[in-house]
């Protein structure tokens, strides 16, 4: 499903810039992950922005204003999921619906000239299990982005908001923060071609929020997408009563083979001394 995306995100780049004169990006974002829509023009204080979706315009920088969502229809599908950045005009949309999915256009009107980009948003649904892991403490752990990866992305990887790894082009690093050491020492690998992460010898304090950030390096403001996974590393209690389970089942069989063949002796010891008696009263 995943390679079919990229595979029509491909055409449809290429599409784009042999046929088509608009200047369209096209973005792909997984269901609950965020996405920031960013143009790579330097924004000026005096510039108007604006925003729509499908054509309905749905934010607006003036000056020192913003203004997001003023009509019902706009408030009720985002309600409180999209935001702005005054310094760079993106729009960032959080927690994404399947529902998002759509053309956003920013429209930067300055006096000399404005100029217009859309970003065409495909959101998509994914399984859980691939973003929720649950690991038994003790055993290894992978995230995996699913993304092809390319040689001019940043890539960060986060636990909570501490930045644990990160990926530039043919660099990449691994805990360079004070925190991350405390937390992660040695325990981490990254994959240099898939940009997915592996914690090893999982602890339960390793459980909760991790975050991917992708983006492109090489532009101040690029399209951003943020990737949520979640991690629940149990106790291993759960093993040994699974354990427990199995112990008990083998001496319950035991137990059980024991009263059988005990029976079957009995059962035999019985029938002989009748036939003995039996024997004796005729003869007798
Ligand atoms: C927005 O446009 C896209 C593409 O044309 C369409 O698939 C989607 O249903 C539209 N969404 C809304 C809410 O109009
Ligand atoms: C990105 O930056 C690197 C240097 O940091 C440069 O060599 C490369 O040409 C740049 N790529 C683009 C697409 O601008």
């Amino acid at each position: 499903m995943k390679l079919l995306f990229n595979f029509l995100a491909v055409i449809l780049f290429f599409l784009d810039n042999g046929v088509s004169s608009v200047y369209t990006d096209r973005v792909s974002v997984v269901e609950g992950d965020s996405v920031t829509l960013c143009n790579d023009i330097k924004i000026n204080k005096d510039d108007d922005i604006k925003w729509y979706f499908n054509s309905t315009r749905i934010a607006k920088i003036t000056g020192d204003q913003s203004e997001i969502c003023t009509d019902v229809q706009c408030k009720e599908r985002f309600r409180d999921r999209l935001k702005l950045d005054h310094q760079t005009g993106s729009l960032t949309i959080m927690n994404t619906r399947i529902t998002d999915s759509g053309d956003y256009r920013q429209e930067i009107i300055r006096s000399s000239t404005d100029s217009s980009k859309i970003f065409s948003v495909s959101a998509y649904g994914v399984f859980a299990d691939e973003r929720d892991k649950s690991v038994m403490e003790g055993k290894s752990v992978t995230l995996d982005p699913g993304e092809t990866k390319n040689p001019n992305y940043l890539m960060r990887w986060y636990f909570y908001d501490i930045i644990i790894a990160e990926i530039t082009g043919d660099q990449s690093k691994i805990c360079t923060d004070d925190r991350c050491e405390e937390r992660f020492r040695d325990r981490l690998k990254l994959d240099h071609q898939t940009g997915s992460l592996t914690i090893t010898d999982t602890r339960t304090t390793d459980s909760g929020d991790y975050k991917l950030q992708i983006s492109s390096r090489n532009s101040s403001c690029s399209i951003t997408t943020m990737k949520r996974f979640s991690v629940s590393v149990t106790f291993p209690d759960s093993d040994l009563s699974a354990a427990a389970v199995a112990g008990i089942v083998v001496a319950v069989i035991l137990l059980v083979a024991a009263a059988v063949a005990a029976g079957v002796v009995n059962y035999r010891r019985r029938s002989h001394t009748l036939v003995q008696q039996n024997v004796s009263n005729t003869y007798s």
